[in-house]
């Protein structure tokens, strides 16, 4: 049992429209003048790489470009990377784009440090030691992979979204930019803003940090419900409930980008110290045999998974619905959620996703198994239980 924690971030955090013009700086701070960029097509179309590059050539520092990175991002995909970044040998690796290029640029710099390919490393505290230095310029308001210690990926032999954990993977400068996030499609921020949400409530709900059932010998990355994640889990919920839906209907409405990057970053700080729970561990079996965004099935399930957790958390709910302008009862926290995922156009039903019913039971034992996530769980939940709360989702 734990009874003391402690608080974890990137190095370095600069926030607020105009930011990505430090890259530069950013990177000659960290001694580096070789620069391995992990990117994709949609960026460099989008105009997203421009003042990042403008940035770096300012600053006189030579780079590679990855622009091959690719949602929900394979295994293959990270150790093709990796064999690229070898290949040029970079003093300093930057991850531009969402979730999904910031977690293959966290592998790249693993393994330009280490031996060996991306599957090696995953799992919780598998990272041997520091890794290239990594700065990361996010362009999505959701996953706060620019803070945290995470990096997802598909695993598309196990059928199944797996991750890699450690305190190593925290980036030495995060550069949250609101203006690069404008030109995110409607169903990217939509996706992206309620995996943001889900972070933040998963982490104000979970199981507190004195009660973290962690068996003797074993260390973990999360750690529990505690006072820090709370404050950073509230403001972004207050700031999901204010502004993700404006982002959505209006890309441009720069206060409500600038409110959802926020509302991110904040939920990477509270869910990388406290930990994600539920949710995550059935989006980590659902992702694995649908092509959905890692966030349209977080949002998919997280009313489900809430009304399994309300029992206990009662009072957390309350809170949670009053900080999304409702009454703080908690069933009105379900539905501000439900509410909130139907404006922004979240498929309903697992069905919708094209499950079949029969295939259930076998995500049940897959969420089941990711122990790392499932015991941050507020509520310890069986495999049947789990079986329930698919099936409520079907
Ligand atoms: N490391 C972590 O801590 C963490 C946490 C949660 C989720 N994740 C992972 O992150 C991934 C999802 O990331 P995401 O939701 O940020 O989406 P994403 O990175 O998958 O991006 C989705 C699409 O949007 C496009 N896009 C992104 N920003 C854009 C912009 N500003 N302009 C134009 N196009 C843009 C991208 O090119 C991409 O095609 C999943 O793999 C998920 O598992 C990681
Ligand atoms: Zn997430």
């Amino acid at each position: 049992m734990r009874t003391t924690w402690t608080f974890a971030s990137a190095t370095k955090l600069i926030f607020g429209p105009g930011a990505a013009s430090q890259v530069g700086d950013c990177l000659r701070d960290l001694g580096a003048s070789r620069v391995f960029v992990v990117t994709d097509q949609n960026l460099i179309e989008a105009g997203v790489w421009e003042p990042v590059r403008v940035s770096m050539a300012q600053s006189g520092l030579s780079w590679s470009l990855f622009a091959e990175g690719q949602p929900e991002p394979s295994l293959h995909l990270a150790d093709r990377c990796a064999a690229e970044a070898r290949m040029y040998a970079p003093d300093a690796v930057v991850g531009l784009g969402g979730g999904s290029n910031m977690d293959v640029a966290k592998m790249a710099a693993v393994l330009l440090r280490y031996s060996g390919s991306a599957r090696d490393y995953l799992g919780d505290g598998r990272v041997p030691g520091t890794i290239a230095p990594l700065v990361c310029v996010p362009t999505t308001a959701g996953t706060g992979s620019e803070v945290s210690h995470a990096a997802a990926f598909t695993d598309t032999e196990q059928q199944v979204k797996t991750g890699m954990l450690s305190e190593f993977l925290r980036p030495r400068v995060a550069l949250v930019d609101p203006l690069l996030m404008r030109s995110c499609p409607a169903k990217v921020t939509a996706d992206s803003g309620i995996d943001a949400l889900t972070h933040a409530i998963e982490a104000y709900t979970a199981v507190d940090n004195a009660a973290f059932p962690l068996p003797p010998g074993e260390r973990s990355a999360y750690q529990g419900k505690n006072p820090l994640g709370d404050l950073f889990a509230e403001r972004a919920i207050q700031c999901c409930g204010r502004y993700l839906r404006r982002a959505v209907a209006n890309g441009h409405d720069l206060e409500a980008r600038e409110g959802m990057a926020l509302a991110a970053t904040l939920g990477g700080l509270a869910f990388s110290n406290v930990g994600v729970a539920l949710v995550h561990a059935l989006e980590y079996a659902v992702g694995g045999v649908v092509p959905v965004s890692h966030g349209a099935g977080n949002g998919l399930l997280l009313p489900f998974v809430m009304r399994f957790n309300l029992p206990g958390r009662e009072a957390e709910f309350c809170r949670i619905a009053e900080w999304l302008g409702e009454t703080p009862t908690p069933d009105a926290a379900i539905d501000a959620v439900i509410k909130l995922k139907r404006d922004i156009g979240i498929p309903e039903r697992l069905r919708n996703l094209g499950i079949q019913q029969s295939q259930l039971r076998s995500l049940a034992e897959r969420a089941y198994a990711i122990r790392r996530i499932t015991r941050v769980n507020p509520r310890p939940a069986s495999i049947d239980e789990l079986h329930g709360i698919l099936l409520d989702a079907w």
